[in-house]
């Protein structure tokens, strides 16, 4: 099988999900700045929010996809809002990409707002979920 990571961040806690979950399942985290270059089975993508919106590189990055994608698993760190989870899967919706219903998602530190998040336990629910995702 195969599956990639891509992640966009700002201040480094999405790519802490990203490092756990490639490690996981045993793939490089990489971020949106390298567009993937074949089919893949699984992409776990990850994102937060600012402004409550996706950034734009996730956009682009999504707009950009020219492979074959089996579906798209969403990871998501953010500070008020649940998750990424309905901006990214409109984007793909229109992009006509499958998106899995599964989700991971954490707060994550935002000025004094979650210190530490995510932590350790978050680091290691998200190399769990992954797990999970890739046995099925
Ligand atoms: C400029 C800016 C705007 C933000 N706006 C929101 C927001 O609207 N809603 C929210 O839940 N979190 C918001 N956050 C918090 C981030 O989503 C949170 O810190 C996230 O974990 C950042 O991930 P990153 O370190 O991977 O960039 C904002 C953060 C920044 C820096």
């Amino acid at each position: 099988m195969k599956i990639a990571v891509r992640y966009f961040t700002r201040s480094g806690n999405t790519e802490k999900l990203a490092k756990a979950i490639a490690e996981a399942v045993g793939t490089q985290a990489l971020t949106t700045d390298e567009p993937l270059k074949e089919d893949v089975d699984i992409l776990f993508l990850g994102s937060s929010v600012y402004a409550y919106g996706v950034d734009d590189n996730i956009k682009k990055f999504i707009s950009d996809i020219d492979v074959k994608v089996g579906r798209v698993v969403n990871f998501s760190t953010a500070a008020l809002i649940k998750s990424t989870y309905k901006q990214v899967a409109k984007l793909l919706k229109e992009k006509n990409i499958a998106f899995a219903s599964e989700e991971f998602y954490c707060k994550g530190s935002f000025g004094p707002m979650h210190k530490g998040k995510p932590d350790a336990d978050d680091i290691k629910a998200a190399a769990e979920f992954a797990r999970k995702v890739v046995e099925g």
